[in-house]
């Protein structure tokens, strides 16, 4: 069985971010993956401390839910990056995830998570794509680093928060499920 996991950055679990991320749960889930999604705004999840202690085993000195993160990373074919914009990037919620990710790194900096999957969604207020421009670079960046695959992305904009998402985005998180699947 494939497995995917969601890094959802929304404080928000019934918000625009979460309307994306539902088709691309149940489209996967209906293609028999296994799909755990991580509320990252109800995890402890500490900001890095810079240490680079992670890089030999991998393993960061903070005790804290980045280890569950870090496992279900591990173990998933496929990493959904859902997140609202806030101020042209990724939330902080998302962030502090991102950033503790230099533990999949080595000593080498050559990555642990290499040949991976990643899939991005986001939503956000303004009417055209110039918003979600620095938050879609930088994770292009990361995952050129990190030698994980950028196999999509669904960019919503109009998103208001009591707006709700447009159904052509819905239908496009849909197709992109179906393309990964
Ligand atoms: C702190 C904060 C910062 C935001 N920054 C932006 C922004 O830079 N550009 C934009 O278009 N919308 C921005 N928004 C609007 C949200 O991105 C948008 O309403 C999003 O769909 C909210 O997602 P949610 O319903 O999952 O919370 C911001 C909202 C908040 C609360």
């Amino acid at each position: 069985m494939k497995n995917a996991v969601v890094l959802f950055g929304s404080p928000r679990k019934k918000g625009n971010t979460a309307e994306l991320a539902r088709p691309v749960i149940a489209t996967l889930k209906g293609k028999g993956w296994g799909v755990r999604t991580l509320y990252l705004n109800d995890m402890n999840i500490r900001p890095c401390q810079g240490c680079y202690t992670c890089l030999p085993a991998g393993v960061c000195r903070i005790q804290d839910d980045m280890k569950d993160v870090r496992k279900y990373i591990m173990e998933s074919d496929l990493i959904v990056y859902a997140t609202p914009i806030y101020w042209f990037g990724p939330s902080g919620q998302l962030k502090l995830a991102m950033d503790r990710s230099i533990a999949f790194m080595d000593g080498n900096f050559a990555s642990r998570v290499k040949g991976k999957k990643a899939i991005t969604l986001t939503t956000f207020g303004d009417d055209n794509m110039d918003s979600c421009r620095p938050a879609i670079d930088m994770f292009t960046k990361t995952f050129d680093l990190l030698g994980v695959t950028y196999a999509g992305q669904v960019n919503a904009p109009g998103c208001l928060p009591q707006g709700g998402v447009g159904r052509e985005f819905v239908e496009k998180a849909k197709e992109l499920a179906e393309s990964v699947a």
